[in-house]
């Protein structure tokens, strides 16, 4: 039997970009969560894919709205990273956060390197996690630059090794 930590020790070695999925809130207000289990799973139609764990916040907004965005993080948007990673009573203030408005409302946040606007298609539940298909409606391409990236439980930066 695998244990849970050899199992994350073991895929912790699959180095990843890093992306903050935003959801609206039941207020309707930006919600935000760190995520790197994004993939892209079709080209036609364009379809992502994103495990959200159930014990988040994000799950229920996702759940009821329907809809999420997906934003790659930069490497100088690792504070983000790290701010959204937190449970949202834990998030400190002074980070400083600013969003826009995509289509049908999926907030987005300024400054990351790409923005998907997605709607969900489909869902796959799997132990405490739930995976989300989304289809992609909506892309918003800024400035490239270094990705932010996640590896063996770090950031990580391959050009400063
Ligand atoms: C690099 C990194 C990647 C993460 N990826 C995911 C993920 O793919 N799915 C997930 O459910 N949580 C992921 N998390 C954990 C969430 O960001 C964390 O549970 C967050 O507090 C959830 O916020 P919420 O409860 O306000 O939605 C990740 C955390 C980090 C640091």
């Amino acid at each position: 039997m695998v244990s849970k930590d050899e199992f994350r020790a073991a895929v912790g070695h699959f180095a990843t970009g890093v992306t903050v999925i935003t959801t609206v809130d039941d207020n309707g207000q930006p919600h935000s969560m760190t995520a790197n289990s994004f993939t892209s799973v079709c080209l036609e139609p364009p379809v992502v894919l994103v495990c959200v764990a159930h014990g988040t916040n994000t799950f229920g907004f996702l759940e009821k709205s329907g809809r999420f965005g997906v934003n790659i993080l930069r490497q100088e948007q690792e504070e983000l990273g790290a701010y959204f990673a937190k449970r949202p009573e834990d998030r400190e203030d002074g980070v400083e956060v600013s969003y826009s408005s995509g289509k049908d409302g999926v907030p987005y946040l300024d400054n990351s390197m790409v923005f998907l606007g997605c709607h969900v298609i489909g869902t796959h539940v799997y132990g405490d996690h739930t995976i989300f298909l989304g289809e992609v409606e909506e892309i918003q391409q800024y400035e490239a630059g270094q990705p932010l990236m996640f590896y063996r439980s770090r950031w990580y930066n391959p050009s400063s090794d």
